[in-house]
């Protein structure tokens, strides 16, 4: 398989083939990339905004491994692998809240927010133990435009360096200041990498989603960019719908004045990798966190948020949430169904590698970066 990889990583860019279906399918190619890929990469836990407050935190579980990220006092964010040091009980389960200290489930072994243990019942007379030494094992946590993302590898390069290209784009939108609305998770019966080629291209829009996102943003107005290390992306222009107006989706508001010319229309598909996927407009901000969950079955984080001039064009918010989360959980099944074809298809014997249209020929990027990092 990992010569089939590199096979279509290394074709030239308007010659790209997809993945061998095999790395959908395989056992074997999911153990590396969980070492190699999710083991080492840069994984999006959430986002800051859900951190509001010092002792506020989100938890996620990358392949196995549970992390928290807390709030701290002094408003940085930290992280910690997120078990008890005694007998290794995972210590907080809920996805976000707020807590004043981490009390273990089990023996209510207790840690202050920046991980040191604070308190273990009933072990004052043991000969050798101290409570001051131990503290939780911290994790490496980097803010990138809102996203937090967390790498069990200490010695990772720096995320931010690795999206410097990207940053030159998405910090255009100022993503960090859209207020999410939805929060939920779900799994897909696909492998991850299936769902994330089907985010970052817009080849499919005409046939998938011929009510929702065609109409706004049309198949051949999707352009694929040239990524760097750390992404792959493409743009895509929106039209003003005339019954909407500002309202248009993909549109950025009257009252939006920090982007000019074409990227008041522009929206633009990303993937971070190896998992996060994100889809900005000037008024809309939709990104998935992916965790495998077996090789055909792919954990899905998702959230859904609004830029604030967006929002101020609504009266009812509640009504404007749940009408715009409709649309998009719409869109979401129709590309779950497609995905999920896709892992049907590619565990057949007859299935193979087939040539990318130019719509969809970033993907290439994909390939090189499993190809590099695989290998590695
Ligand atoms: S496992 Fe956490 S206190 Fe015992
Ligand atoms: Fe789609």
């Amino acid at each position: 398989v990992l010569s089939d990889i590199q096979y279509a990583a290394q074709r030239p860019r308007e010659e790209a083939m997809s993945l061998p279906p095999l790395s959908y399918v395989s056992d074997d190619v999911l153990v590396l990339e969980k070492e190699k890929l999710f083991g080492r990469g840069w994984m999006c836990v959430g986002r800051t905004e859900e951190m509001p407050h010092p002792n506020c935190f989100i938890t996620q579980d990358v392949v196995g491994t549970p992390v928290i990220s807390i709030r701290q006092k002094d408003g940085t964010i930290r992280s910690f692998s997120n078990v008890c040091l005694h007998r290794s009980s995972k210590l907080v389960s809920e996805l976000r809240g707020q807590m004043p200290r981490v009390v273990c489930p089990y023996h209510a072994w207790t840690y202050r927010n920046d991980g040191t243990l604070l308190a273990a019942p009933h072990m004052q007379q043991l000969t050798g133990f101290c409570v001051q030494n131990h503290a939780l094992r911290e994790i490496r946590t980097e803010v990138w435009e809102g996203f937090v993302y967390a790498s069990l590898d200490a010695d990772a390069p720096p995320l931010a360096a690795a999206l410097q290209g990207l940053k030159d784009v998405y910090g255009r939108y100022r993503m960090a200041e859209y207020i999410t609305f939805v929060h939920d998770e779900e799994t897909w019966n696909a492998n991850w990498k299936i769902a994330v080629e089907n985010f970052i291209e817009g080849y499919h829009l005409f046939r998938i989603h011929p009510e929702t996102f065609e109409p706004v943003s049309p198949t051949l107005w999707q352009a694929p960019q040239v990524g760097g290390r750390g992404y792959m992306y493409q743009t895509a222009r929106c039209r003003v719908n005339p019954e909407r107006g500002e309202r248009s989706f993909g549109i950025a508001p009257q009252a939006n004045t920090h982007l000019e010319g074409e990227w008041r229309s522009t929206g633009s598909n990303a993937c971070v990798f190896p998992a996060h996927l994100i889809q900005v407009s000037p008024d809309f901000l939709w990104y998935m966190s992916l965790q495998p969950d077996g090789v055909g079955r792919t954990r899905i984080r998702r959230g859904l948020a609004v830029a604030p001039e967006r929002l101020a064009l609504e009266v009812d918010h509640d009504r404007f949430f749940a009408e715009t989360k409709i649309l998009f959980d719409q869109v979401n099944l129709e590309d779950r169904v497609a995905n999920e074809a896709v892992q049907t298809g590619a565990a057949s014997r007859f299935a193979g590698q087939g040539r990318l249209c130019s719509l969809e020929v970033h993907m290439h990027e994909f390939a090189q970066y499993l190809n590099r990092e695989l290998a590695a």
